[in-house]
């Protein structure tokens, strides 16, 4: 696999303007109430506990997803009908979930340019393991925040090309955001390419709460990852027994909250940022929203950034949504 480093994601790697993992640390620590972006969960280590997570049998999102990309996987390359594609992916991971489709395509003598981007390489490492070669595929990673990364890759693609935004990793976003990022990848395409995304339905509490706070604790080990990861590339002295995982669905967001609470009265060094941060008993330090939407709430997604619907592909227990938008 080709790479292309378009951002540096560990402090170590000399180009410190580029380094904006210190930067937001810094930010999201001065901040109140104080927060860390759920992006940078993805180190090696992180990466490796989401891959556990998506195994968990309380974690539906994945398997939902798998199943309905299974069902769907043939009617995809007579719908896009062509004998070669540019397939992007935003925010890939470990890649699993797309092997489906890029195989489908293949058997069906599609010729496919995969070009998947992360922010994390770690991540496109581990998805280079999922993929064997094959004489009809070329695979270009490309290490980058999703719109410098999709326009880095539009730049590349000559033929029609389906970007694919799975794993409702668009519901890590506001709505606001949401509609700003859809706006930016809607304005990247051309009117001849599709965008496949994935959104969380809105369902039973209980079953949503589960999911982001399994009882083997993984999700808690995922969440308090990110503050090992502080402490490892940032020269951070977070003590990890000293904060607790809390997750809950807020009803009136629409939306999962995941959040660190402080178990005591702390100061936090961060050795790289010159700079000690206070933690008061109880302090949340927010982590992530993962929104969940209704099905009109997709439509009307679609159709205020831009794109037309093409259809939405469903599970059988109404638990997710791949929507197909054309630009
Ligand atoms: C929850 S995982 C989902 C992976 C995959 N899409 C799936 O459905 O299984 C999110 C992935 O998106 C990447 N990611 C998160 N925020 C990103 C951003 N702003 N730009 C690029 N990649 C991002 C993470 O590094 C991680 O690999």
């Amino acid at each position: 696999m080709k790479i292309s480093r378009l951002i540096f994601d560990s402090y170590s790697e000399k180009n410190q303007n580029k380094n904006q993992f210190a930067e937001d640390v810094d930010k999201g620590l001065s901040s109140h109430p104080k927060n860390i972006s759920s992006k940078y969960f993805y180190d090696d280590l992180g990466s490796q506990i989401f891959q556990k997570i998506t195994q968990l049998d309380d974690y539906y999102p994945t398997r939902t997803e798998y199943q309905i990309l299974n069902s769907l996987k043939d009617t995809l390359p007579e719908i896009i009908g062509a004998g070669q594609v540019d397939i992007v992916e935003l925010g890939v991971g470990d890649g699993h979930k797309t092997k489906i489709l890029i195989d489908s395509f293949l058997e069906k003598g599609v010729k496919v340019n995969f070009l998947p981007i992360d922010i994390s390489k770690e991540a496109l490492h581990l998805m280079e393991k999922n993929f064997t070669s094959h004489a009809n595929l070329s695979v270009h990673g490309i290490v980058s925040d999703y719109i410098e990364g999709l326009s880095f890759a539009r730049s590349l693609s000559e033929n029609k090309m389906i970007t694919l935004f799975l794993g409702s990793n668009i519901g890590n976003f506001s709505r606001e955001e949401c509609l700003m990022v859809l706006r930016q990848v809607h304005s990247l395409l051309r009117e001849r390419d599709y965008l496949l995304i994935g959104f969380d339905l809105k369902k039973d509490i209980d079953l949503m709460t589960r999911a982001y706070s399994d009882k083997e604790g993984i999700t808690a080990e995922f969440n308090v990852n990110l503050l090992r990861r502080i402490n490892n590339e940032l020269g951070g002295n977070f003590v990890i027994e000293n904060f607790k995982h809390q997750a809950f669905y807020n009803p009136e967001l629409g939306a999962m909250e995941s959040y660190l609470i402080s178990l005591q009265d702390q100061e936090v060094r961060i050795s790289a940022l010159n700079k000690t941060f206070h933690f008061d008993a109880f302090e949340p330090l927010h982590l992530e929203y993962s929104f969940k939407f209704l099905e009109k709430e997709i439509v009307q997604i679609g159709n205020e950034s831009g794109f037309k619907t093409v259809t939405n592909f469903k599970d059988p227990r109404d638990l997710f949504v791949d929507a197909l938008w054309q630009a």
